[in-house]
């Protein structure tokens, strides 16, 4: 039985599976609409979310199982002080599978070395968020043709961003990437995540201006600054608008550039960059539920 805590614990030869499975999801939705028959996805959600919890609840009924969960911590019993070993046992006993989202890095890997069935960490404080990733690289590889020899930008909180986290670790294992930082100097990434860049020898630059990277990019990866992490709101008042993409920034990007964003968007991506062909967010969105349904498929280990 696997769990899904970290991005890593997938190999490439692994990420290329999943990718080539939701490639065939979305050719064949009906070979693959009665594979979960029977089996039942819980989502513990203790933190908010549209995209995750809702693509992940798509996924298991177009694979015709079930789902039941909560949204929020306080309608389950850790409102009433149960510890997250406790409410992962007991979800054991109801469930096949369990998504969980927490506030609290490392919240989902304590579900799992306590749970019965496989838990796929849907985000877990500022940490990482694997399955963003995984959505993250199949918009890639769909919009690229390729996970390799690309220039990556990404831009805004790169500090508290864990789908930044999450998918650069995954890009560091492809060839010939460069990674470009672009971030307020209070948000820079974490140096945790940057010795995998240093480890490994990666080329990568760090700057605080957008507009000076913007003609080399192959694809921009906007993030929302994360409110719910600062400790104090001036410094999220002061750093929220620290990068907007509005239309004429792009005059220098490159025609096929991919513009991407986990979403929520905040107000880092004006609207009327939504009806530019390079805009993918919404594409990442789709894509989401497809690489989830190859992922439950590949832990509940159905053929
Ligand atoms: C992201 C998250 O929850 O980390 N959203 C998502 O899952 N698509 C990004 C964010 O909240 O900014």
């Amino acid at each position: 039985m696997r769990s899904l805590i970290d991005i890593l614990e997938l190999d490439v030869t692994e990420i290329k599976e999943l990718i080539d499975k939701a490639n065939d999801i979305i050719a064949n939705p009906v070979k693959y609409s009665e594979k979960c028959r029977g089996k039942k996805l819980a989502t513990l959600f203790f933190e908010p979310s549209t995209r995750t919890r809702l693509s992940f609840e798509a996924a298991m009924y177009e694979l015709g199982g079930n789902v039941l969960g909560f949204s929020e911590a306080q309608s389950s019993s850790a409102a009433k002080g149960e510890s997250i070993a406790d409410t992962a046992k007991t979800t054991s006993c109801y469930a096949d599978i369990i998504a969980m989202r927490h506030p609290k890095e490392g919240a989902p890997l304590v579900a799992a070395m306590n749970a019965s069935i496989p838990v796929i960490n849907a985000g877990d404080g500022g940490h990482n968020h694997p399955t963003q990733t995984l959505t993250d690289l199949l918009t890639i590889q769909r919009e690229k043709g390729r996970l390799n020899n690309l220039t990556v930008g990404f831009c805004g909180d790169l500090k508290f961003g864990r789908t930044v986290h999450s998918l650069i670790n995954a890009l560091s294992r492809y060839e010939n990437i460069k990674f470009v930082l672009v971030s307020p100097e209070e948000l820079k990434l974490p140096s945790y995540v940057k010795e995998t860049l240093k480890k490994n020898n990666l080329e990568y630059v760090q700057t605080t201006d957008l507009d000076s990277v913007m003609p080399e990019l192959d694809i921009l990866y906007m993030t929302r600054v994360q409110r719910e992490r600062f400790f104090n709101e001036e410094d999220y008042l002061r750093l929220k608008d620290s990068y907007i993409l509005r239309p004429e920034r792009l005059n220098t990007a490159k025609a096929d550039l991919a513009i991407m964003h986990p979403l929520p968007r905040v107000n880092e991506i004006s609207v009327e960059i939504d009806s530019d062909p390079r805009a993918c967010y919404f594409k990442q969105v789709l894509n989401g539920k497809y690489i989830r349904m190859a992922l439950i498929l590949k832990l509940l280990e159905v053929e």
